[in-house]
């Protein structure tokens, strides 16, 4: 019985509500978007939180953008079923999924345009192991696979957890992968698809 329950997913038992004081890493995305004129681009978000401001954002600034967005919150899922509910206008463009990024299935995933990876490092622990989760690096590695050639994907480099990224994945990741950094746009570090 207790096996079974540690082997639970490792979900969010929180919700986050926009902050852009302490975390602005979605605010920085969608000005980074909107700065760089993507249009029609396919979206992977990492943490929607309970504001969902990626994908309003995308669903109100007439870019034409699609987000596909994973929480690992029931509560901020909720939120987004709420929403969905309220604003069907918004839910054609914006898909939010409940699940553990570290249980990602490549096979269900499509290509993107843009992925953002800002939360990478920061949850992932041996509870994830119990089931057999993928790794950072794996996940990285994914949705690297899942970037169109000349897309994408941004990391953020105030999460309590950049630092161990950075050294743990990024560092390597840069090396052995098809990518090149492109630079800095506020707090978030870009790097291009090959
Ligand atoms: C601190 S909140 C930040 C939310 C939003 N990106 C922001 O900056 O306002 C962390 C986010 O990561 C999500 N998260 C935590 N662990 C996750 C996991 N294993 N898989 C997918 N998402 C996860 C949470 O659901 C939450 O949306």
């Amino acid at each position: 019985m207790n096996e079974h329950v540690n082997r639970k997913l490792h979900f969010w038992d929180a919700v986050w509500d926009l902050q852009v004081e302490t975390c602005p890493c979605d605010v920085h995305f969608c000005d980074w978007i909107e700065k760089k004129g993507l249009t029609d681009a396919s979206i992977f978000h990492f943490g929607t939180g309970s504001h969902h401001i990626v994908g309003i954002r995308q669903a109100e600034n007439r870019s034409n953008n699609c987000v596909y967005g994973i929480t690992a919150s029931p509560g901020e899922y909720d939120t987004f079923v709420k929403l969905a509910i309220d604003r069907p206008e918004v839910e054609k463009t914006y898909k939010a999924f409940f699940g553990d990024i570290y249980q990602l299935e490549e096979r269900l995933l499509p290509q993107f345009d843009v992925v953002s990876l800002f939360h990478l490092c920061e949850f992932r622990n041996e509870r994830n192991d119990l089931y057999g989760a993928l790794t950072d690096r794996e996940v990285t590695d994914m949705l690297t696979h899942k970037t169109r050639s000349g897309g994408y994907i941004l990391f953020y480099t105030k999460s309590f957890a950049f630092d161990t990224a950075e050294s743990t994945v990024i560092k390597q990741w840069e090396q052995e992968s098809s990518v090149e950094k492109v630079g800095m746009y506020e707090t978030l570090l870009v790097y291009r698809k090959k």
